[in-house]
């Protein structure tokens, strides 16, 4: 939540269109307890401790960030919690509300959270976005390679806690397009929002197809069917365009068949210390040396220095998904080596 006593900020950070940046998702590590089909490659090649930000180095970016104009910070994966010291480096965020942070986020695949949702809580987060694909066991290990009931019982726990949830599904033609009606009846009855996501060309081993795509439209085909459904639009720089189903919240990202790219005001961070300006970035600019330096006697130098590449770098981001998307398929092949588990989604 925004603080009234706290001013807003401007906005620092601005791109070629115009896009001022308010939201940085980070990356706290590439590795995965889950195999979903969608992100992870068959032979993941995950980064080397040594080549991970330290949380030490992580928190002076966030100030950094934040005295930039950054409001918000999402912690992503691969599995945020698979990282030791998650937990205090949230903690340790807090301060940094006085400077203008507003909400501190998590997005997390659910299987540790019976474990950790009331130290997170504790610890300041405000809200956790959690992929729940199916409800259907067999169907689940199949997606992911993992058993459904910890993630159940880990959205319970944090139920339990207040944190508020809202549900990620990605849906896959032929895979688990089936569970529209019953991922909106669960969700319906434990009032916890839901979204549908089309299926993006960022799974680690380019099995993506258009053919594999649910739609906007065909989900709300699908789901009319059933219920009544209402439009509530003003998306803004929200990725969700939200509805009302059997009025319950539910917002699909239809990155593909309706991009949202046109007010992104979202910067991400890789474990490894590399900004992409998009999730669909060609080219990341590699920052973990400058950041690393913020901690030493060089800290004012290393400071201009990362934030004249930042801004730089920031500028130069291209108008979105569809612009990047045609011209990697058009010119010989794409020079992007990265895929949704080493950027966090
Ligand atoms: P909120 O802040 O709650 O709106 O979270 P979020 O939707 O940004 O984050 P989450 O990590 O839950 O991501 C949900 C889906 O949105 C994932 O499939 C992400 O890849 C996708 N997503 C997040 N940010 C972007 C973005 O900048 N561009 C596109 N195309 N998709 C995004
Ligand atoms: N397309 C769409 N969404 C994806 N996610 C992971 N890979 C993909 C993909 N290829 C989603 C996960 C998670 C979020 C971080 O990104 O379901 O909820
Ligand atoms: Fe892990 Fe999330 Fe990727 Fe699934 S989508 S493999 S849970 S990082």
């Amino acid at each position: 939540m925004i603080n009234p006593q706290i001013p807003v900020r401007p906005a620092y950070f601005q791109d070629q269109f115009g896009r001022s940046k308010r939201k940085l998702r980070i990356s706290v590590t590439d590795r995965c307890n889950f195999k979903c089909v969608y992100c992870m490659p068959e032979h993941p090649e995950w980064m080397k401790k040594h080549q991970l930000l330290s949380f030490e180095a992580l928190l002076q970016f966030c100030q950094l960030m934040v005295e930039q104009g950054i409001q918000h910070i999402r912690i992503t994966g691969g599995e945020p919690l698979m990282r030791q010291g998650v937990v205090h480096f949230i903690r340790d965020l807090q301060p940094l509300r006085q400077l203008g942070l507003a909400r501190i986020s998590m997005t997390t695949n659910g299987h540790y959270l019976s474990r950790y949702a009331q130290e997170l809580k504790q610890a300041g987060l405000d809200d956790l976005n959690i992929s729940l694909d199916s409800l259907d066991p067999q169907q689940f290990f199949t997606l992911t390679q993992k058993q459904l009931q910890p993630v159940l019982d880990g959205i319970q726990a944090a139920q339990q806690a207040h944190l508020p949830i809202k549900l990620n599904s990605v849906l896959i033609k032929g895979i688990n397009d089936d569970q529209m009606v019953p991922l909106l009846q669960w969700s319906k009855a434990r009032q916890i929002a839901l979204r549908f996501i089309e299926f993006m060309p960022l799974d680690g081993d380019g099995h993506w197809s258009a053919a594999h795509v649910v739609t906007e439209q065909e989900i709300l085909q699908r789901l009319s069917q059933h219920f009544p459904v209402e439009a509530i639009h003003s998306q803004g720089a929200n990725p969700a365009r939200e509805y009302r189903v059997d009025g319950h919240p539910v917002g699909i990202i239809s990155t593909i068949s309706h991009a949202f790219c046109g007010q992104c005001d979202r910067l991400r961070l890789s474990a490894q210390g590399e900004l992409y300006n998009c999730l669909f970035a060609e080219q990341p600019v590699p920052l973990k040396v400058l950041i690393e330096q913020l901690q030493t006697h060089t800290a004012p130098v290393a400071r201009e220095q990362l934030l004249q590449q930042l801004q730089s770098y920031i500028w130069q981001k291209k108008a979105g998904f569809h612009a990047i998307h045609s011209q990697a398929t058009t010119t010989a092949g794409s020079t992007r080596k990265i895929s949704m588990y080493m950027i966090g989604g």
